[in-house]
């Protein structure tokens, strides 16, 4: 068994009444993909990413003391405004998980309130920069409760509690580049919360582009929790954990060379295994669309042409993630709209790039 009482907070002297608290967090693309997990959302193998920065949640927490604990979680959720009793299960879970580490949470009355600078329901997952900012929230009360907790303690465990959420969340409090999972190579790595890239990356990553196209934005065929359960008795599963380490090791090595060929291999692979591993699984699904496969083909028609060093990753779905240098921007972007766009739904496409994780607002 795992000990995780160093994140249980103890210091609990004198509650706070009431009060707001705002932040916002970002998305991230993992350029490495964690895709199988074991109790309790604990990663089977390492996985890196990239932090997003304009695709993001807003999350206000308004809290007020209760005149007594209640025997029940007591919240509100408004989502973009209004009333979303169906994220409320959700929410709820999450709190019945993190409690033991949090043990004020049943001593309050909250509203929670989100939302997010991406369309609604695009396909992008939204359960990354929604749990780490009502995570960020919620440390932040824990810090008027216990105000003698280190910046670097708080980090963790904000890290520790949105892992909780969804596993992925954990990347995303911190930027440009963060690493979840225990890796040999890379120090102080671990299952239980992300930490950022320990190394100094190459210019070439500085600025890193990543464009959004939006291939279809249907609500998703499977959910990540059934995906992540359908690798128990996968006949791929451990050879995926292995190669997911190797990948993890090369990406380490190319993030400080700025080996931009290499690094094009290691992250289009990851995700073409991601959904290889999506359609050799029982019962098997594909998430990819035509379009998705028409555009992975332009992009390499691009390169081929131009030496272009774009290229493609995916998440548990559809749309298509374009990454490239900074220095490609203008051309990239004139390439999409010329291009690309025809393949994307309604035309929609979202411009991001690195960026440097959650913050107080
Ligand atoms: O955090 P979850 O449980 O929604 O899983 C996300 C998994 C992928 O997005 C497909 C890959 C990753 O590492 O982000």
């Amino acid at each position: 068994m795992n000990d995780y009482s160093q994140f249980v907070l103890a210091n609990i002297s004198k509650l706070p009444e009431a009060g707001t608290i705002t932040c916002s967090s970002p998305s991230n693309i993992a350029l490495v993909k964690y895709w199988g997990k074991r109790p309790i959302q604990l990663p089977e193998n390492p996985s890196i990413s990239f932090t997003l920065e304009a695709c993001k949640t807003t999350t206000s927490l308004q809290y007020k003391k209760r005149n007594e604990p209640g025997e029940d979680f007591d919240f509100e959720l408004l989502f973009e405004g209004k009333p979303k009793p169906d994220f409320k299960p959700k929410i709820k879970s999450f709190f019945t998980r993190i409690e033991e580490y949090l043990p004020v949470l049943k001593q309050y009355t909250f509203v929670i309130e989100t939302s997010n600078t991406f369309p609604h329901s695009s396909g992008i997952a939204s359960s990354a920069s929604g749990m780490s900012a009502l995570a960020f929230c919620l440390m932040q009360l824990e810090r008027k409760i216990n105000p003698e907790i280190t910046d670097e303690e708080c980090i963790v465990k904000t890290s520790f509690l949105a892992r909780l959420g969804s596993g992925s969340a954990c990347r995303s409090l911190e930027g440009p580049i963060t690493v979840w999972g225990t890796h040999h190579e890379i120090p102080k790595s671990n299952d239980a919360y992300a930490i950022q890239f320990p190394y100094e990356v190459h210019q070439n990553f500085k600025n890193y582009q990543d464009t959004i196209l939006l291939i279809d934005k249907g609500e998703k065929q499977v959910s990540s929790t059934v995906g992540h359960d359908l690798m128990h008795g996968h006949p791929f599963a451990n050879k995926r954990f292995e190669q997911a380490s190797i990948n993890l090791t090369k990406l380490k090595e190319i993030l400080i060379s700025g080996d931009l060929n290499a690094f094009i291999e290691v992250v289009e692979s990851e995700a073409l295994t991601l959904h290889a591993m999506m359609m050799t699984s029982l019962p098997y699904f594909i998430l990819m669309k035509p379009n998705t496969l028409t555009v992975i083909n332009k992009i390499w028609e691009y390169r081929k042409k131009t030496g272009s060093k774009l290229c493609f990753t995916l998440d548990a779905g559809a749309n298509v993630h374009l990454l490239y240098p900074d220095s490609e921007k203008n051309e990239v972007l004139s390439f999409i709209t010329s291009e690309l766009v025809a393949y994307c739904q309604n035309g929609q496409y979202i411009c991001d790039k690195i960026g440097l994780g959650a913050k107080i607002l």
